[in-house]
């Protein structure tokens, strides 16, 4: 996608009244891959990206905005004859500027922040789940450190123990023993993770592959999105810290029909029990599953598109992405109005190296072209800031997500790979095995 590209759209805009204009919040790989989504559809009018990152320039204009502030939000929808607010990250829609924008009457994707407790607080996801009726590990939830670790000693081969509210994904400690629970316990309510720590809830550890299921909804209506699975460790072999995600795939072949069915079923009651309640939820709702021997049992909800599911779920998704997110909007979702390609995607991300500790950034970046030059590849900026010259500079400890689509797993990884090659940057790091236990069968799972 070219800077011509994108102007040539924006001067569209004034000439044709079907397009919609669309303001999109967030700057990773995640929110540039909706934006190339958008971008590419018939429907798209101007577009803009707040703040955006070094390669959604490009395709939207950049815009400064303090995204987790509602009113300002608002007041520059209503300023910029925006359409539609596509909220990307979790923050701002449990901070409740999709609430702000919807008082002034513009169509939001994005929960309420009534409804963004789903993710929020574990504690609420968990009542939501009890009330649903839907699969999830043995759980309770505690404001006191001695009662806490009482029920941590139910659990023989360790529980898990999570900070009740929002931690950026490092609020999770998957303890093997009960003295790791305990320590966990008491790092969490010693402040570790200040406020979002005051409730713990400690909870069975489940076993199994991990499977992601997004689903788009107009508060009613939900359309399933493709299977997708993030992998989350630092380090080859699953191994290292826990980081934002350092590569995914979809379909997961692992997730038998069975699987899908059970998991879609999740979402769905999910989303009646949220109207139900009076808690509408409009958006995408992100169920995180452990495919368990008792079938698929949910992990954790998050309220917004996954990242960096996104960077493959939407490549394979053939629709008018700008009417279909409108539609979620605006209460008109209909099934068909998504179809989905049938081969793959796999996405490697290259971070800063020292992520997700401390590291470097204002490192240039050379290669993104040629790698685009490989067939079927696409790659989302995450990471990225141009310079003053124009130059491609590293910016975060997510860089970029190199994702390939291609007819057969296989064909795919290796395309994102060659082209991940490719790129060059001072201290660049990705994990080799992106994939590695895709084709592996349930029971071979932990081998
Ligand atoms: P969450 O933020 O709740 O998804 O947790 C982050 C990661 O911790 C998940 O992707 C799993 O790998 C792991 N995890 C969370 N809950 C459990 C559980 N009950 N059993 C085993 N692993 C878990
Ligand atoms: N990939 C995990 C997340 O988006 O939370």
């Amino acid at each position: 996608m070219s800077i011509r590209t994108s102007l040539e759209r924006g001067a569209m805009t004034t000439t044709s009244r079907n397009t919609k204009n669309v303001l999109v919040l967030g700057s990773g790989g995640r929110e540039h891959a909706i934006l190339a989504k958008l971008a590419a559809s018939p429907s798209i009018g101007r577009l803009w990206a707040a703040p955006g990152n070094g390669g959604t320039a490009g395709i939207a204009t950049s815009v400064a905005l303090p995204i987790e502030d509602g009113a300002q939000v608002a007041a520059f929808a209503k300023e910029n004859a925006i359409d539609l607010v596509v909220v990307g990250p979790e923050a701002p829609l449990v901070a409740g500027v999709a609430d702000a924008c919807r008082a002034e009457g513009i169509p939001v994707f994005g929960p309420s922040a009534a409804a963004a407790r789903l993710e929020g607080s574990k504690t609420f996801a968990k009542e939501v789940m009890e009330a649903a009726d839907v699969p999830t590990a043995r759980w309770e939830s505690f404001t006191d450190p001695e009662e806490a670790i009482a029920f941590a000693r139910e659990f023989e081969d360790g529980c898990v123990v999570k900070a009740d509210g929002l931690c950026g994904g490092k609020g999770v400690v998957v303890a093997s023993s009960v003295e790791e629970a305990e320590e966990a316990i008491r790092a969490c309510f010693d402040g570790a993770f200040g406020e979002a720590g005051a409730v713990v809830v400690v909870e069975e550890r489940l076993r199994g592959p991990e499977c992601s299921l997004l689903s788009l909804t107009d508060g009613t209506t939900v359309v399933a999105l493709a299977t997708s699975q993030d992998h989350k460790r630092a380090l080859e072999g699953d191994l290292g810290p826990n980081t934002g995600g350092m590569g995914v795939y979809s379909p997961v072949p692992v997730a038998s029909e069975a699987d899908v069915v059970a998991m879609v079923e999740v979402n769905e009651r999910v989303v009646a029990e949220m109207a139900r309640a009076g808690n509408p939820y409009v958006g995408c709702l992100y169920g995180g599953f452990m495919l368990t021997d008792d079938g698929p049992k949910v992990l954790e909800f998050n309220c917004r598109f996954g990242d960096p599911e996104t960077q493959v779920v939407l490549p394979r998704m053939d629709c008018d992405f700008v009417e279909v997110l409108y539609a979620c909007a605006t209460g008109t979702l209909d099934p068909q109005m998504i179809t989905w390609d049938n081969g793959w995607a796999l996405s490697v991300v290259l971070t800063s190296a020292g992520y997700p500790g401390s590291y470097e950034v204002g490192k240039e970046i050379t290669g993104v072209e040629d790698a685009e030059d490989v067939e079927g590849v696409t790659v989302f900026h995450a990471g990225t800031k141009r310079g003053k010259d124009g130059e491609l500079l590293t910016a975060g400890g997510r860089v970029l997500n190199v994702t390939a689509q291609a007819p057969t797993f296989e064909e795919a990884r290796e395309l994102a790979y060659r082209a991940a090659d490719l790129i060059h940057f001072e201290g660049k790091t990705l994990r080799k095995d992106i994939g590695h236990r895709a084709m592996r069968s349930k029971e071979a799972w932990d081998e």
